[in-house]
């Protein structure tokens, strides 16, 4: 391929090997364990169709936490799969959606530098394609569009690329054709490097490709039916015409999309899409910090905590806190600042992560996600650095989509309550707001089973015997104004639907998302935000 993005592999100093940290959003069902299993056996790290598969069904089959905790050797390793292809290290964060969803799904999406979207091509975008989307938009990450089951029946391609466009408000580049989906499906074309890759009886690709002088070569009449080639001729041209041309700048600020077709299923599609992530995706880029962004090439060791694996054993507050390393060399046994306390941490025993196992690491460099167990001093949205004085930004707290009330069973046990909430909610379990009016904590989550987690956790770690009721309000918002006035009379306004998060800031509670949207309408003063910067 010519256009390998600027500030790819050519650019780095000699020394730093490259990476491509990415992740795969998609909705449930759309294929992401498929193709990941596809893209850890094109990389060798896994030899066997199923063995990703086999490891999410024994996560999912456990329902509560607990379980799935005991399982942590399995959980830990998948969230993080690690493969080789061509010189390159390719590092796949996990994003756990079904009853894992999480606010740990929404922060893995700020370790990355690339994420893949997976489409299913008879259902286009779905909500949690949706959701997932929104939070690499607020990074700017740049998204490859996969768009699979091709071997299935499927919708209209125009449709489902004009869809992608308008509802995610990107601008669509197909890179490939697909010649018919379905029982009409005949192959993939490549409209840029102009082959046809060919399916075999079982629509299966075994690696049959044809290079062709673009589609008027007459060779084609031979490989695809006169039906199907008069299609794609057709096809391919208004898609040429139509849609915007790839380039590299708008791709890699997140303005537009490259799209990509075929089966993980039936092997269609994945060592293009490989490519794709090696010639287009960024290496690890400068990450945003204050006082200024860090670049990967700085030599002093620096990286951000961006998610927490809570314990095995809930009597040992020990837990592995997920590092997404963004400068230096990072070598086991060295001394890490951590931001807010300062305090140096030796980390001893880093954990690597490979497809089936973790490993203890000797090094790793930018880009290499790196698992600290430690006994609750880290917390995320933590710098660790070699140097002092830098802080990496833009870790965000999330809206919370669910919202309970907190109630003690045994009320002498509010001061252990309290301590308990402001350590989780440091840690990232959950939030905690504290309303204007009543006295019971309110505590956020995006997903039902942070719930579990804080639940079970109380109990243990604490020994709180706590209830989670049902609150009046289902969402919040963090809130801010430019006009102090402004800002008091709506506070008043709205007393008991105000509340004070972690850091005493403002957030407005509303009973559904109708009432949110009526009261941020009546009042334009107020800015009603739902992600906010941890601090
Ligand atoms: P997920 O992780 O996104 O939830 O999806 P997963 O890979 O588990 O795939 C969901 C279902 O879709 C699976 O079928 C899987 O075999 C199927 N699938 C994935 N990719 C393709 C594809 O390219 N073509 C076709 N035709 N099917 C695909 P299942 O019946 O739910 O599971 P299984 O019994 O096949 O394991």
């Amino acid at each position: 391929m010519t256009d390998r993005a600027p500030d790819s592999a050519t650019d780095r100093p000699t020394g730093r090997p490259d990476r491509r940290t990415f992740a795969i959003i998609s909705h449930p069902d759309a294929g992401k364990t498929t193709l990941t299993e596809k893209l850890l056996i094109a990389g060798g790290a896994i030899h066997m169709a199923g063995e990703v598969k086999a490891r999410g069904a024994a996560r999912r089959a456990r329902s509560d936490w607990m379980k799935i905790e005991q399982q942590r050797g399995i959980s830990v390793t998948s969230s993080v799969m690690t493969f080789d292809y061509d010189d390159i290290t390719f590092n796949l964060l996990d994003t756990p959606g079904h009853e894992d969803f999480s606010e740990d799904t929404y922060r893995t999406l700020t370790a990355v530098d690339s994420a893949v979207m997976v489409i299913d091509a008879a259902k286009g975008i779905e909500p949690q394609t949706r959701k997932l989307f929104e939070v690499c938009r607020l990074r700017s990450v740049p998204i490859i569009t996969f768009v699979n089951k091709i071997d299935r029946e499927g919708r209209d391609t125009f449709e489902l690329l004009d869809e992608i466009a308008d509802q995610l408000q990107l601008d669509v580049c197909p890179m490939e054709w697909p010649v018919g989906m379905g029982g009409l499906f005949e192959g993939l074309y490549d409209l840029r490097g102009h082959r046809l890759l060919l399916p075999d009886a079982e629509r299966r690709f075994s690696g049959h490709v044809e290079p062709v002088d673009g589609l008027d070569d007459p060779r084609l009449d031979s490989l695809v039916s006169g039906p199907a080639l008069e299609k794609l001729r057709e096809e391919a041209e208004l898609a040429v015409g139509g849609y915007a041309g790839f380039d590299p700048v708008k791709y890699r600020n997140g303005d537009l999309t490259p799209v990509y077709f075929g089966s993980a299923l039936k092997d269609f599609g994945v060592a293009e899409l490989i490519d794709a992530l090696r010639d287009l995706a960024p290496s690890p880029r400068p990450q945003p910090a204050s006082p200024a962004p860090v670049d990967p090439d700085s030599p002093l060791v620096s990286g951000f905590i961006f998610k927490m694996q809570a314990n095995m054993n809930p009597q040992h507050r020990d837990r592995v806190a997920f590092m997404r390393l963004c400068s230096g060399r990072f070598r086991r046994g060295m001394k890490l600042n951590q931001s807010g306390t300062g305090k140096p941490i030796a980390v001893h025993s880093p954990i690597l992560f490979f497809a089936q196992s973790r490993e203890v690491a000797d090094e790793a460099w930018p880009g290499d996600i790196i698992g600290i167990p430690n006994h609750g001093t880290l917390r995320v949205g933590d710098t660790l650095s070699e140097g002092t004085g830098i802080t990496f930004t833009g870790l965000p707290n999330f809206a919370p989509e669910i919202l309970r009330r907190v109630q003690l069973v045994d009320p002498t046990k509010t001061k252990q309550l309290n301590k308990a909430l402001d350590d989780l909610s440091q840690e990232g379990v959950v939030q905690v707001f504290r309303p204007s009016l009543g006295a019971a904590m309110i505590v956020g989550v995006v997903g039902q089973l942070q719930l579990e987690v804080l639940i079970s956790r109380l109990e243990h770690e604490y020994k709180v015997d706590a209830r989670l009721e049902p609150s009046p309000y289902q969402t919040a918002r963090w809130i801010a104004s430019d006009d102090a006035v402004v800002m008091k009379g709506f506070a008043a306004d709205h007393r008991g639907a105000m509340a004070s998060d972690h850091d005493g800031e403002p957030v407005f509670m509303a009973k559904d998302d109708w009432e949110l949207g009526y009261v941020s309408q009546r009042n334009p003063a107020i800015r009603f935000t739902a992600t906010k910067e941890r601090v």
